[in-house]
């Protein structure tokens, strides 16, 4: 099986919608269907041909399954139904149907590694050593010493086997003891999870983002990782080679199963979450064996990468060198799991102009060569919000350390979306409700409503950047080509097909202009965009560019 071409998530742009935040319809505090229902003019009003609004092909949304929510939502106890915090699966089916109306697909977060521990699945299989779901999970007896099966670890904290007196063993959870790891091994369990695969495809779902695919298969012997040579701290996380609980072959076997299933419908997507910590890795590893198995692996190059253009680059042509051919590369800057790129960055690059950085970044992420995914509120510029009290805290899958103390949580960048400088920044229809998590203080200036009105916003920068990337067959489909060999203060490179050739610059110095002594034909050039130079006019290339210059130029 090849991939085939010409699929939509290949020119297509995703945005990552986190359902708790985004908004909420009922007026209860938590985001909603209903909610994300009356948002949809923002995210794609095109064919009213709404300029306030973003133009994204797909949302993709974190899960919305019923979920006791200790891991919010990231723990399901039925993958057949829509929580109740969210709606009903009628509400479920109605935001397909207006999605569809208004060409944005939407994708599913889907959450397969482990379930919750209140799936009655996992209930059954804890129940004792001999029920028909007894092998569902993942069942080890202790050691001879009594002590845990082996060494492996959760990612969250602590070890990954908690003791379940009714079998008297241990089960695995890769997370939270509350996620206990299905056994893929059992083919019952395989079967159970295609049906959900199908049942959502058949609702008319347009792909999956798979949760956590990379950990699926493990060790049928339950061999101990090794430890890094030299490591003081055996118990952390980061500290072993995941040999035997990560990136087993089996794996891609099951991810090409899934695959399989999703190329008997059309035009669906299969994006996966493919953190790599290892060298034994590249991405292209999770395209398949001529692409069939993710269409779009997530990795996380621009998460860790520093403010600085030789670090970017070098994980774009990375990146451009291993995707192998015919397949698409794929980028974000933030999730539900890392703190906002604006927050990273500012604080690295000690940056005065948050502006200028979320201009420049948006500005990579819409022109290198694959699908970009946006996390909500990226576009105008939120912030991670530090420090949220303890009791206003929800993020407690993580473990407590030894010292008692709880790791930094992930609500930071999970805020409500600040839709406007009205109570709960416009995120909550009613108004007497604390929001599930509390709003970012600098609501009243980083908003929705306020940048629209804001003719050189971050968020009118995203709009025009995404309207010019939809009508660009180079940015969307042509090579891309750095014209610098050791970036240090900028970035400059072309994104060109036969019949198109765009140039896009950007000057990471505020201090020093960045002289362009590039081979590049100087003449005849159309500003696309700048925060410098006037857009729409048809310029020969400025020799100098200005401190902070982000300018996008198109050959005429
Ligand atoms: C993924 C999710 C994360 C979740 C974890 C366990 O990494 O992105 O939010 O906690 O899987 O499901």
């Amino acid at each position: 099986m090849t991939a085939k071409s010409n699929q939509w998530w290949e020119t297509g742009v995703i945005y990552q919608i986190y359902p708790l935040t985004f908004a909420d319809a009922n007026g209860d505090g938590h985001g909603d269907l209903q909610g994300i229902i009356k948002r949809l003019d923002y995210l794609n009003n095109k064919q009213e041909n709404g300029k306030n609004s973003l133009g994204i092909d797909a949302i993709w949304l974190s899960p919305i399954n019923d979920s006791p929510m200790i891991d919010n939502g990231y723990d399901v106890s039925n993958y057949y139904d829509i929580c109740p915090v969210f709606g009903t699966l009628a509400d479920f089916e109605a935001l397909l149907t207006q999605c569809h109306q208004r060409n944005i697909r939407v994708i599913l977060d889907l959450v397969v590694n482990h379930t919750s521990d209140r799936h009655p699945w996992f209930v059954e299989s804890r129940s004792s050593k001999d029920n028909p779901k007894s092998d569902w999970y993942h069942w080890q007896d202790a050691n001879p010493d009594g002590s845990v099966p082996n060494n492996w670890l959760s990612y969250f904290g602590g070890t990954a086997w908690t003791y379940c007196p009714e079998r008297e063993q241990y089960y695995y959870h890769a997370f939270n003891q509350n996620q206990p790891d299905l056994n893929w091994n059992n083919p019952q369990v395989r079967q159970a999870v295609y049906d959900i695969v199908r049942f959502w495809l058949d609702k008319g779902v347009d792909g999956f983002r798979l949760d956590a695919s990379s950990v699926y298969s493990k060790d049928k012997y339950y061999r101990y990782n090794p430890v890094k040579f030299g490591t003081t701290d055996k118990n952390n996380y980061n500290n072993q080679d995941h040999l035997y609980d990560k990136n087993l072959p089996e794996n891609h076997h099951i991810i090409r199963e899934i695959r399989e299933i999703i190329d008997r419908y059309d035009g669906r997507v299969l994006i996966g979450e493919t953190f790599i910590d290892s060298p034994m890795f590249d991405s292209a590893v999770f395209y398949g064996v001529d692409g069939d198995e993710l269409h779009l692996p997530f990795n996380f190059e621009f998460t860790f990468s520093p403010w600085y253009p030789g670090y970017i680059q070098r994980e774009i042509q990375k990146k451009e060198r291993i995707t192998p051919k015919g397949c698409c590369p794929t980028y974000f800057l933030d999730n539900h799991d890392i703190p906002r790129h604006l927050s990273r960055w500012i604080e690295c690059s000690l940056c005065t102009n948050p502006k200028a950085i979320a201009q420049a970044a948006a500005t990579i992420l819409l022109t290198v060569r694959g699908t970009p995914v946006l996390y909500y509120g990226q576009e105008i510029g939120m912030v991670d919000y530090v420090d949220i009290p303890l009791e206003q805290r929800r993020d407690f899958a993580v473990v407590k350390g030894e010292d008692g103390e709880l790791p930094p949580a992930r609500d930071g960048c999970r805020t409500p979306m600040q839709w406007d400088d009205s109570v709960h920044a416009g995120f909550s229809f009613g108004k007497d409700v604390e929001p599930y998590l509390p709003v970012n203080d600098n609501y009243e200036e980083v908003n929705v409503a306020q940048q629209l009105a804001e003719d050189d916003s971050i968020l009118k920068f995203y709009i025009r950047l995404l309207e010019i990337r939809k009508n660009s067959k180079a940015l969307t489909q042509g090579s891309w080509r750095s014209l610098i060999h050791y970036p240090y203060e900028h970035l400059a490179y072309v994104r060109e097909t036969a019949a198109e050739k765009v140039l896009i610059v950007i000057n990471f110095s505020y201090e020093k202009p960045f002289e362009l002594d590039e081979d590049i034909e100087p003449d005849n050039w159309l500003v696309l965009i700048s925060n410098i130079q006037n857009t729409g006019q048809e310029i020969a290339l400025p020799k100098t560019l200005q401190p902070f210059e982000i300018s996008i130029f198109k050959k005429v």
